[in-house]
This record gives C-alpha cells, structure tokens and sequence, in this order.
C-alpha cells in the first residue's frame, strides 16, 4: 500500500501546463483531458514512474500503455510505420486514432509500459490541454484512461477525482471531454487490424487506407486471448448489472435512454438519462461514460439501456456498453 498523496487540481491554462511537466519530469502522475477521455500521464521513459501508474489504477501489469506525443515525427522516434500506418497518421492525426506498430530499435520507452511487447501504442492526441503538457514536457507521455482498473473511463475531472484523489499528484481540469470514448485502435503489424472501436469511426480507418479491415468484435472470448490485452470483456464495469436492448423498463430499473421515443414503463425508472434524445451518436458518444456513472450513483436494481445504431460512433458506444453489461 502506497501512502496517500495531496492530490491538487489545477485549471487548465499555461501555468497548469508547465506544472504538470514539472512534476512528470520529477517522476509524478498527472491526470489531464484528451479529447476522448481523461489519461493519467506519466513518463514514458521513467519505468519507476510507469510502475507507480499501474499501482495508481490497480491495474495488471500484462496490460500495455498508450504513449502519447505532439506529431508524428516523434512517433517516429518510437515505432515503424508501414504504408498503411503512413497512411492513417497522415489522414486522421492529430486525434482519436490510436496505432498499434513494431516498436523502433532505440525506442526509449520503458519495458514495463509496452509489458514486454516488440509492438507499442502510440497516439498524437487532438486537445489544446494534452498537446501543451506534451509540448511542454518534450518526452513522450505514457497514459491510460485516468479511472481505477475496470470502472467506465473519466470524462471530467470531477470523475478522475472520485476514482483517484490520494493516488495521484496532480489533476488538470479541462473540462468536459468532446468525443467521449476511447480512440479507436489499429494495428499496423501486417494487415491492418481494428483492435478497438472508438472515437474514430471504422469508415473513416477504411476511407483513409482505401480498402475494408478486419474487426474486433466483441466477445465472451476476448477474455481469453484478447488482441489489445486491455480489452477483457467485463472492462468497462458500473457496479449496477447492465440490461442491454431494454423494450420496457422493469420496476426499480434506472433507464438510459437514446433517442424521443421511450419504452413502455420508463415514467417509473427511478432515474432516467438520454445519451441523444434527437438519436445523435457524436452526442451520444460524449455522454456515455457520465451518465453511466449517474445512474451507477442511482441504486437502482439495474440499468435497463436502449438500443443504440450500430453505424459511427454507434459501434464504440456498443463495444463499451457491451463490456458493462459481461458478467464479472
Ligand atoms: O483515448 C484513449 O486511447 C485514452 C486516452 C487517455 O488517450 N487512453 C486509453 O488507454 O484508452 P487505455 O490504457 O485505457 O487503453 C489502451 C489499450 C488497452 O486495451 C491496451 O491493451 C491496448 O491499448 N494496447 C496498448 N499497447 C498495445 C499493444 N502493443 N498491442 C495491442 N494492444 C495494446
Ligand atoms: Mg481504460
């Protein structure tokens, strides 16, 4: 057991960013926005500062780390990048994508953060917050989402605090996060694999290469040989059971809704939230993660969920709600 550290949180702005490089540069962890969710920051090149990250979360020590940088130059430095991932940094970076790739000979990451991996995850965020931390602290930046291992991911900081005030030194609050999901995965390692959906849409990986690619749909069996090892399929878990495809709304469920029309019984939810109530899955996408901490906080006896489309964003949002309802 780690002793409990005074977590602060800093306002977004220049100030906060040249702070929060202070203290990655001292081995610390920062929480900070991207613009999918928050990621809890630390150094990538520091394994002591890596370890401590993993201890943070609680999270298993198998599942690798995303490092994060300001372009693609600096990816460069960290991995090989085939056509086809060329092809995808050039179209869709900076943002939700994030490429899975060999890692480069000199690759000064830390081995604990890739956990013994010849690939690494690197990712060019698009978010004023990240990329001035990033500028200002000039080495790569490993960061998972910013909550404890298997709870939904932040998209406040308000979230990042109740999962890891004490744990952390340092929250920069950025506000809400625009997309709300996690980036969408690929791996360049030969033919290009989508390892997660995300905040990136399938059509737009497959426009940008000029050709269709594998999916990663999800499955029971992801918890035996998950392809991104973070993918177990009860990742992403409220305490509350999940009732996915709800028609009506039973007594004591709390309802999260899409779209105007509700189900028959949902005026007695004892909660209910609309991902979109005009059906948009950008909007939807943005709100999932918050209102599935909302209606957690709700006590209901499960949280009955509405379909959502699977196009767009559409296949993110079931990944993620999916994994919610998998048993535990
Ligand atoms: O949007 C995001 O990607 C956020 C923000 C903070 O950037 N980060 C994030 O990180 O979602 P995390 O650690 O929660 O998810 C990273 C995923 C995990 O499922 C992990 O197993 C996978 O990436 N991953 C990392 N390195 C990998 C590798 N070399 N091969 C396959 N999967 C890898
Ligand atoms: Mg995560």
């Amino acid at each position: 057991m780690t002793a409990r550290l005074a977590t602060r949180i800093l306002p977004a702005g220049s100030a906060a960013a040249a702070e929060a490089a202070r203290v990655l540069a001292t081995g610390g962890l920062v929480a900070f926005p991207t613009e999918t969710v928050y990621g809890l920051g630390a150094d990538a090149t520091d394994g002591q500062a890596v370890a401590r990250l993993y201890e943070a979360k609680g999270r298993p020590a198998f599942n690798p780390l995303i490092a994060h940088v300001t372009d693609r130059a600096a990816a460069q430095a960290l991995a090989r990048f085939d056509a086809d991932a060329e092809r995808l940094a050039a179209a869709l970076w900076p943002g939700p994508l994030t490429l899975v790739l060999p890692k480069a000979a000199a690759c000064p990451v830390a081995e604990l953060a890739t956990a013994g991996l010849d690939s690494i995850a690197v990712r060019v965020p698009n978010h004023a917050v990240a990329r001035a931390i990033l500028t200002a602290f000039g080495r790569p930046v490993v960061a998972p989402s910013a909550n404890r291992s298997g709870h939904v991911s932040p998209t406040t900081a308000e979230h990042v605090a109740a999962d890891l005030s004490g744990r952390i030194d340092l929250i920069i609050d950025g506000g809400a996060t625009p997309v709300g999901v996690e980036s969408t995965i690929v791996a360049c390692l030969g033919e290009p694999t989508l390892l997660r959906p995300g905040g990136v849409p399938r059509a737009a990986i497959e426009r940008a290469l000029g050709k269709t690619i594998a999916g990663a749909p999800v499955s029971a069996a992801d918890e035996e040989a998950p392809l991104a090892p973070g993918m177990l399929a009860s990742h992403y878990a409220p305490r509350t059971p999940i009732r996915l495809h709800a028609g009506r709304i039973e007594a004591g469920e709390a309802l999260l809704a899409f779209g105007f029309l509700l189900p028959e019984g949902a005026e007695h939810s004892k909660m209910t939230l609309n991902l979109s109530a005009r059906g948009d899955l950008i909007e939807a996408a943005a709100n999932l993660f918050s209102h599935l901490r909302a209606l957690d906080a709700a006590g209901a006896r499960a949280i009955a969920v509405m379909p959502v489309p699977h196009e767009g964003l559409g296949e993110a949002i079931n990944d993620r709600l999916a994994r919610a309802a998998a048993d535990r």
